[in-house]
């Protein structure tokens, strides 16, 4: 009973997943087309243990931002939703600032969702990365699941 019991919990710590399409998240993204990719699930914060890459996305400050995420997974919780969080913080000093939220309707698996943000009046020349979180309140998944995109912000023509 108890080994069964380890068995479900595991199992369902592998239904709740994020993947972050664009601005792209760091390191790979394959197999996302299929709910469970590997890829989707990071579940170490601030970015899911991933180093920043080489490359990373500029906008001009105060441009709109069209962010968009996949649930690769769904793990919906029906009575009290969880949300996803889009943050932006500077990468030298991780202190994330909420640019929006977006509640869990109950989408199914590999829905995505765009979202627009207004690109804040952050120096420019100073990297920050995006980051996406997934806080399905779900007692039988983590706490979150995190993916980020580096990203710069250049000063407006
Ligand atoms: C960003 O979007 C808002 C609301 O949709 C709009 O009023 C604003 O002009 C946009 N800003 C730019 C720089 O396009
Ligand atoms: C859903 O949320 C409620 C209220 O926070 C909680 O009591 C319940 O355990 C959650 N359901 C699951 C499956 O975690």
């Amino acid at each position: 009973m108890k080994v069964l019991a380890v068995l479900l919990s595991l199992f369902a710590v592998g239904h709740c997943h994020l993947c972050l399409l664009s601005p792209p998240q760091r390191g790979s993204m394959s197999g996302i087309n299929t709910p469970a990719a590997n890829d989707c699930i990071l579940t170490t914060g601030p970015c899911g243990g991933r180093q920043p890459g080489r490359d990373a996305t500029f906008y001009g400050r105060g441009e709109n931002i069209t962010v968009t995420f996949m649930k690769n997974l769904d793990h919906y919780n029906k009575t009290n939703p969880g949300k996803f969080v889009i943050s932006l913080s500077e990468r030298q000093t991780v202190a994330p600032k909420v640019l929006a939220t977006v509640p869990d309707a109950g989408e199914p698996s590999l829905h995505i969702y765009s979202v627009k943000v207004m690109a804040p009046m952050e120096p420019p020349n100073t990297m920050h990365f995006l980051q996406v979180t997934y806080e399905p309140n779900n007692a039988q998944a983590p706490k979150a699941f995190y993916q980020c995109s580096d990203v710069g912000f250049e000063p407006r023509p």
